[in-house]
Parts: C-alpha cells; structure tokens; sequence
C-alpha cells in the first residue's frame, strides 16, 4: 500500500514527512495516511446516466431484513454491561472500550468470555498485544474463565490477526488494546493517530465481512482523549468509557455513544478479587458513608440515561489566605460551579470573593445534568453559613444566571428513587411542582428563586 503526507491543520499533501508544513508553517503537523487505488467501480466504461440508472446495491427501506445474526443479539450475561448497550452486542458492530489505565478494561473482556462464550456455542477470539498468552491465562483462572470456546492470540500484527478470524470465524473479536496494533503498510510507529485509525477501518472491514462483533480497548492518554485525537469515536458504532478512580473500588462504564441503544446509560461496578461485579442498587452505593448533619453536604438526584441516581454534593468555602481565591471542582462542570457562584453572590447576595471553594461529588460520579444546580448552590450557601441542612431532604432544579428555579425533566422519577431511599422531602423548581403526584407522606416544597431555596433549605 501506497502512503502520503497529510498536514493535520490544513491538509496539504505531500510524499515524504516533513517537521514544519511550508504551507502553513506549523510544526509536526505531517500523519502518514495510506492511500488506496481509486475505486472505479460501476461508472467504468459506461457514461453518468447509464450509471445512474443502476441503483448499485442499493435497496428500498422496506426490504431491508434485520433478522438473523444482526437482529439478535450476543447478550453479555453482565447485567450492568447488558444495560449500557442496550440489551447486548449487536453482530457486526464495533465497540470502543476507552479507559485510563488499571482500571479494568482487559479484566472486563475476560469477563464477557466467560459468561458470553458458556452462554452459547458462540467462539470467542481474544487478542493481546499487551500481554502474553500465559498471563492472560492466570488472571482467567483468577477469574474461573473456563469457556470451552475462547481462543486467545497473543499478537500485534494485523494480517496475523485477520488469518485467524478467517479461520476461526469468531462471532467476538475482542482487540486489546487498538494503540498497540500495528498495520504494516505503514511505517509510523503503533499508537500513532495514522495507525490507529488504519487499524480500526481494518477492524471495521473484518467485521462487516464476517458479522462478528469486536471490541477496541483504547487507552485514554492524560488529556482524557483517546490517543488519536478522538478520530475512532466516529468510526465505530459504540462509545463506551469507564469512568472512577483506579485507586477506588468503584467503576462506571457509560455509552457516550450507542447507534443501537440510548446514550449517557451507567452501569455501576465494583472491583473485587474476583474481577468487576455489577452493583444493583448504585444510589445507595454512592450514599454509602456520608456524614449527616454536616454543613456543605447536599443530596440530589441525576439521571443518567434511564436511571435515577442519588448523588452527594459536598461543598468547602473557606478563607482565601493568597490573594487570588481557589476554586476546585471535582466531579462537576468547572465553569458551571464558577457561574453558580456568581449568580450565589449577586442574586443572593453571598460575599464569596474572599473565599476559596471546592465542590466534589461523592462517589466519583461526573454529573453534566443542569439539575444538579440547585444542589451545588445549596451546598455551597449551607457551607459558608456553617448551617447544615435538615436530614432527609434532597435538592434538585436547574439555575439560570437570573438566579431563577427552572425546571428539570422528569422529577416525579427523581422523587421516587429519593422517597425510595428514605428521604422524606424534597426542594424543586416551583414550575415542577404542580401535578407532580408524590409518594405518601413526602414533602414537596416549591421554589421560583434561589432566594426562596436558601429560605426553605437554611
Ligand atoms: P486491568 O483490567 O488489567 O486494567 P486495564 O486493562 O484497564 O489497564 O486491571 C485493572 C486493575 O484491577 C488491576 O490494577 C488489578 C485489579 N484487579 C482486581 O482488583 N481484581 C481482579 O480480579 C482483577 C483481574 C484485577
Ligand atoms: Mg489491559
């Protein structure tokens, strides 16, 4: 295969690489890409409108039959992985797997061969490029794999790999890691942006040609893109990327893309010895250990995906010894909580210009949800009064800059998880609040301002 220079910032072609692009002078700019022969297919020999008239397959949409191996499919047996999908691996599809280090990524594929493979005839082709076949064979017995069907191969290079799913005709390729394949028609190292996405179209290729499912681990490098500034994201049919601390038990694996189910699904782990196991009940989880009658603590409730989801909103404000106050967040938005508290400060009148602020979620949940405003708003107001909210309430509402309760989408769900788990009252948006049908004996307060939320709350 025939390769070319392209620089990445404003495409200009060339035969050999070259440190700074003499077109817009930036430096190392220059990805080595594979050309391939122009494809001449169907329009050769004839003219346009002979062509044209040819519609070269393709098909009505009503023809088009879903049955067989793309309509069913391959269920993972773990529940938390199954939710996240959708209801399983569709046949044929490409799944990005992306995730720091050590946090379970290889552990997971394991995992999926073993209750995927028992659960069928369906063989199972494993692919390492990072570890050898004996260490993948310990760390399977650790996790009592003992599917008849899995085969594993220890390799990197492409056309190895491609003449062993010829052969074998595994129903799952499982490709860990993408940044360690190497195609070799290309000269750049393996993990370059040019061989990785060489290797994923290859991947893309492999399993449209045999309808087997793969999953590429891609490690995420420090600035929390996939090496390969994101370029597989769109490549593939599914995104998912575990998130949490590698340190901590806890791991959640999210679908920031899914072409055969909903997005911004969770599902909520827990590392053991024995391997990652589903947590059932997350929000009880993500409770676990807070401290009661703590100011700056404050519950609220996210949905993610179809799922409500309890959350801690801790909150510190303390005086600023430096000249410029600090402001950490952990967990959420940073330019959101710098806003809220702006508006804490001018719509309600809190002096927080002295005051260094820090605003975590417990639990090492990432909400981006709007709803969680109110909370942080809360959190921070009960925390620089040193006042603590009473126990059994929890905060939810979007805030606007005006410093106004706008509403959130589904708050009767949001009540009922809280209500579930033993609060008993609840501060909404007051737009909320009308026909929202509460469970007995909970206490639903409204408010239009957060004036009104600090009023009730503190
Ligand atoms: P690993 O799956 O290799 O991470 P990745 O492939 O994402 O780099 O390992 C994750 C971590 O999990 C590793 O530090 C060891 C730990 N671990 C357990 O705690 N229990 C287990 O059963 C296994 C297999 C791993
Ligand atoms: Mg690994």
């Amino acid at each position: 295969m025939k390769t070319r220079f392209i620089c990445n910032s404003c495409d200009y072609e060339q035969a050999k690489w070259l440190g700074r692009c003499p077109s817009c002078g930036q430096y190392n700019t220059f990805e080595e890409v594979a050309v391939k022969k122009p494809d001449n297919r169907g329009v050769k020999g004839s003219t346009l409108i002979e062509a044209a008239a040819k519609p070269v397959g393709a098909q009505l949409l009503q023809d088009v039959s879903v049955s067989g191996e793309i309509g069913d499919r391959l269920v993972t047996g773990i529940s938390e992985l199954d939710r996240v999908l959708g209801g399983g691996i569709v046949g044929g599809s490409l799944i990005l797997l992306g995730g720091d280090p050590g946090i379970g990524k290889s552990t997971l594929l394991l995992q999926i061969c073993k209750n995927a493979a028992m659960a069928g005839d369906s063989s199972i082709l494993y692919i390492s490029g990072e570890e050898g076949a004996a260490q993948i064979k310990m760390r399977a017995e650790r996790l009592a794999v003992k599917a008849k069907n899995c085969y594993l191969l220890a390799e990197t290079d492409l056309y190895a790999i491609r003449d062993a799913a010829n052969s074998i005709k595994p129903r799952l390729l499982l490709i860990d890691s993408i940044q360690t394949m190497r195609h070799t028609d290309l000269t750049s190292l393996p993990g370059s942006v040019s061989q990785v996405r060489e290797c994923a179209a290859f991947f893309t290729h492999l399993a449209k040609q045999h309808n087997m499912a793969v999953i590429l681990v891609g490690h995420v490098t420090k600035e929390g893109s996939l090496a390969g500034p994101r370029v597989l994201e769109h490549m593939v049919d599914t995104v998912l990327y575990f998130e949490g601390e590698s340190s901590g038990a806890y791991r959640l694996i999210r679908a920031a893309k899914n072409r055969f189910g909903s997005t911004n699904e969770v599902g909520v782990f827990e590392m053991t010895e024995h391997g990652l196991s589903p947590i059932d009940d997350p929000s009880a989880y993500m409770l676990a250990g807070r401290p009661e009658g703590v100011a700056g603590s404050v519950v609220t409730c996210s949905m993610e995906g179809s799922r409500s989801l309890l959350a801690e909103v801790q909150a510190l404000v303390s005086a600023t010894s430096f000249g410029t106050p600090r402001r950490t967040a952990t967990g959420v938005d940073y330019n959101r909580m710098v806003m809220l508290m702006a508006v804490l400060e001018k719509r309600a009148g809190y002096k927080l210009q002295n005051f260094d602020a820090y605003v975590n979620i417990a639990g090492g949940l990432k909400i981006t949800e709007p709803a969680a405003d109110a909370g942080m708003i809360a959190a921070l107001a009960s925390c620089y009064k040193d006042k603590p909210l009473a126990p059994g309430v929890m905060v939810i509402g979007e805030v606007g800059l005006a410093g106004e309760m706008r509403a959130v989408n589904q708050p009767e769900r949001r009540v009922i998880e809280a209500s579930r788990h033993g609060f008993t009252a609840c501060v909404l948006p007051q737009a909320n609040k009308t026909k929202l049908r509460v469970p007995e004996g909970f206490k639903v307060y409204g408010a239009a301002h957060i004036g009104e939320l600090l009023g009730v709350l503190l």
